[in-house]
């Protein structure tokens, strides 16, 4: 295990929070694979059905994925390792706190202009490396000297529900979310999402439809005549290259209907002002929270898993 777990995890230096990165942090993704090659981020592999899965399919390309339970970070590292890739690399992290620093997504322009969102900086990021430099003074933080990277798509397939209403803010795609994956996507990124959830379809949908930063190739069709308000479907077809998994047959046997949804990213630049703050990852940050706070609805095992995690 230990052998594999060498092989597969992303090193990284760890932060305040649990699964968090330290602010500052710098991981060179091309010297990590090996090799410059688009790189898919998935968040929230599970047990790494899919990660294998398109791994094999797609041996050009590179898989990142972000992992933020223990158990489920295990199982992604035997599933890979068996099935001998070498192009997966398994982060136990959560995405929505590490993305942002692992992509550089607050540093300024490279010299050519390719992309308008080289101007972006990422909020989230920026918020991370201040408390780190007030917390711990600047000589602890190891300034990020690195480049700009990008991932080519990001994967959100059956996040967490958080069913109750008064859970919904803990969803992970969010406006804020959305704002940290369109600062990691290149230009024309993808970002595929899944739910057997009704109403996680309906907001993803409407976080797109609301980004600036994407365009829904998919606004207007696959009407759903169960949605709430004005039906105005915006769901892709089911994607081709997602493999069932325990989480979608749960769904589907329980009578709940999958719904994909696809956003593409523009060219438009990111105006910091405009970005909503996540109050999740900014307590992350400022160290106050563990991934426990957002893990309640996990079943029984799962809340096992990061007890023992401590
Ligand atoms: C419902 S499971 C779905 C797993 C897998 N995508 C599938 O379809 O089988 C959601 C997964 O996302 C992980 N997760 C939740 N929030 C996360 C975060 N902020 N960063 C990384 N992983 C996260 C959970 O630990 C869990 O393994």
């Amino acid at each position: 295990m230990e052998e594999h777990s060498e092989k597969y995890l992303l090193p990284f230096e760890k932060g305040v929070g649990q699964a968090t990165i330290a602010a500052g942090s710098h991981i060179d993704l091309a010297a990590v694979f090996g090799r410059e090659a688009p790189i898919v981020v998935e968040v929230g592999p599970g047990s790494g059905e899919q990660l294998v899965h398109a791994a094999t399919l797609h041996p050009e390309w590179d898989f990142l994925a972000f992992e933020a339970w223990a158990p489920g970070v295990a199982r992604c590292v035997n599933a890979v390792s068996r099935a001998e890739l070498d192009n997966v690399k398994i982060a136990e992290l959560d995405a929505a706190q590490a993305l942002p620093i692992i992509f550089g997504a607050h540093l300024g322009s490279e010299s050519s202009a390719t992309h308008a969102a080289e101007q972006v900086t990422a909020h989230v990021a920026e918020q991370a490396l201040a408390h780190a430099i007030e917390r711990d003074g600047a000589h602890d933080v190891v300034q990020n000297a690195g480049q700009r990277q990008y991932a080519s798509q990001v994967w959100t397939f059956f996040p967490d529900p958080w069913r109750k209403k008064k859970h919904r803010k803990r969803r992970i795609v969010s406006p804020s979310f959305a704002h940290t994956v369109a600062a990691i996507l290149q230009p024309d990124g993808v970002w595929r999402m899944a739910t057997d959830w009704d109403n996680y379809a309906w907001q993803m949908r409407d976080v797109i439809a609301e980004s600036p930063w994407f365009r829904n190739p998919y606004a207007g069709q696959n009407i759903d005549f169960t949605d709430e308000g004005i039906y105005q479907g915006g769901f892709a077809p089911r994607f081709e290259e997602r493999v069932m998994t325990r989480f979608e047959e749960r769904g589907l046997e329980a009578q709940r209907k999958v719904h994909d949804v696809v956003a593409v990213r523009n060219n438009l630049g990111i105006d910091d002002a405009e970005v909503p703050e996540d109050p999740w990852v900014s307590a992350v940050a400022r160290g106050e929270t563990v991934l426990a706070d957002r893990g309640g609805e996990r079943p029984a095992s799962s809340r096992r898993g990061l007890a023992q995690l401590g």
